[in-house]
């Protein structure tokens, strides 16, 4: 419908018809002001393609890294590259084309992974497709599964006659190995992304944020250590474990997990934009809201301000669940045992739509499950709730992921903001089949462009 905003006549019906018109046109204005204001995407005109068809699709390589650290790289274990490393050199300088070689050597065991996943593939063929408009970046990612249903059952707790406990876990933990627990854990997809600002994320992408001393990496940092450092632990971030952290954050080369700049120091780096916004789809914890999470990396792998999609359903101190399926909702309160990789079941707890108050005398028997964790769109808010718009479903043993990105979401504090004209570094991984930490698939960086060159360049749409 457009405006007519030239009235001649003398007709009332049709002056009055214009003149709702006009008024429907201004309300339409006002609404998407104020959608932007509050940080919603707008309506209708801003939408992922109706037809991705239109949209070039390339392959991206991931593969398997093992204990390929940072540290690893500036040894003299990575035959004389070492060098080529530490002077910012591109992996694929060297590399080009050997992803699939990378990827079935690490994950045999062969080289770097002390403890390999019996029957696990050595790379993942990422189908990217990436467009964009005036508000948002889109982009479609396919990827086949290992396993044939979707992973997106996790951290689930099971009633053992007299308590709940937790259940499941990763494939590379002890109890599953062992088969004393079940694999369950999620399927995900990350996107870390740079303008730049991070010195040699261009050519050395997701390396620079992995390091010795962290989970399931060499010389991994012990509880109590992390516990007692003044800037991640007790006294600081409250962490008792190491994750991600770029080399800018530390005083040393490699650099070492314990040998943090100071807090004012890593707030300035962090203002200058000196970070990698790390958006995370998860398929358990995100999916069934539509959303994906959204973080940075800079002295550890951080959320953005404000709350994500998801928090715990089980106070972990009492081990009592906060929520219960809605019987009168779902047909159930809980899944049992017999019911992990029913797709036909629910699988997260999301409040304010499946969810009731737990009841502890509604007969609990041994073998009811429950997931852990509690979902909410409503309390997701700030700059963490960011990934409004990220819709996965998997059907044929392939997910299928459509992810909605705003170029500028508001937050340049912790968020990359992207402007048509520019091509930025991304890097892309999945955790495929119950994997956490290392167990993943991962890519060399590469460019895009929104209406400039880049290994890929995203196509205009709407
Ligand atoms: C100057 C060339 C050069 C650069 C740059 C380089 N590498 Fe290497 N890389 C090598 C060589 C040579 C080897 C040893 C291959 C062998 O022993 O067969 C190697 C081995 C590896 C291996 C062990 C796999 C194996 O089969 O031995 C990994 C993993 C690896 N590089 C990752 C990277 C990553 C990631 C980067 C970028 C941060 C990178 N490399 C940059 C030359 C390079």
């Amino acid at each position: 419908m457009k405006p007519q905003l030239e009235f001649t006549g003398r007709d009332t019906a049709a002056r009055r018809e214009i003149l709702m018109t006009r008024s429907y046109w201004r309300f339409l204005i006002a609404g998407a002001a104020i959608a932007s204001m509050a940080g919603l995407a707008l309506p209708a005109m801003a939408a992922p393609p109706s037809d991705w068809s239109a949209v070039p699709t390339r392959t991206v390589k991931l593969f398997y890294p093992g204990q390929s650290s940072y540290d690893w790289l500036l040894s003299s274990e990575h035959k004389r590259a070492d060098k080529k490393v530490a002077e910012g050199d591109a992996c694929t300088k060297c590399h080009e084309d050997e992803e699939t070689d990378l990827g079935n050597t690490l994950v045999s065991g062969e080289r770097l992974e002390p403890a390999p996943i019996e029957g696990k593939n050595g790379t993942i063929d990422l189908a990217t497709q990436v467009a964009y408009d005036a508000e948002n970046a889109y982009f479609r990612f396919q990827w086949k599964t290992h396993m044939d249903r979707p992973g997106q059952m996790h951290d689930y707790i099971r009633f053992d006659g007299e308590k709940w406990v937790f259940m499941g876990g990763p494939r590379s933990s002890e109890k599953v190995r062992s088969g004393e627990e079940p694999a369950l854990y999620e399927d995900r997809l990350a996107i870390m992304v740079d303008d730049g600002s991070v010195q040699n994320f261009a050519a050395q992408g997701c390396w620079l944020s992995c390091h010795n001393g962290m989970r399931d990496m060499p010389d991994e940092a012990g509880a109590d250590a992390v516990k007692a450092h003044a800037l991640l632990g007790d006294a600081g971030l409250k962490e008792k474990d190491v994750r991600k952290y770029l080399p800018v954050s530390r005083t040393d080369m490699p650099p070492s997990w314990d040998k943090t700049k100071s807090a004012e120091e890593i707030a300035k780096i962090k203002v200058a934009g000196g970070f990698v916004d790390l958006m995370q789809w998860r398929a358990a914890r995100s999916n069934a809201i539509g959303m994906a999470d959204d973080g940075y990396v800079l002295e550890y792998r951080l959320s953005d301000d404000g709350k994500g999609p998801f928090g715990w359903n089980v106070d972990r101190k009492t081990m009592t669940p906060k929520y219960m399926f809605d019987a009168s909702k779902v047909g159930m309160k809980s899944l049992t045992v017999a019911d992990i990789g029913d797709t036909g079941k629910p699988f997260a707890m999301i409040n304010g739509e499946n969810a009731a108050p737990y009841d502890p005398n509604a007969g609990w028997k041994e073998g009811d499950v429950l997931p852990g964790r509690l979902l909410s769109r409503a309390d997701a808010k700030g700059s963490a709730a960011d990934n409004g718009d990220v819709k996965g479903s998997w059907k044929d043993g392939m997910w299928t992921v459509v992810f909605t990105r705003r170029l500028n979401t508001g937050h340049p504090e912790d968020d990359k903001i992207l402007e048509v004209g520019k091509a930025y570094t991304f890097g892309f991984a999945v955790h495929d089949d119950n994997v956490t930490t290392r167990f993943h698939h991962v890519a060399f960086p590469l460019s895009i462009g929104f209406g400039a060159k880049g290994d890929i360049e995203a196509t205009k749409v709407n």
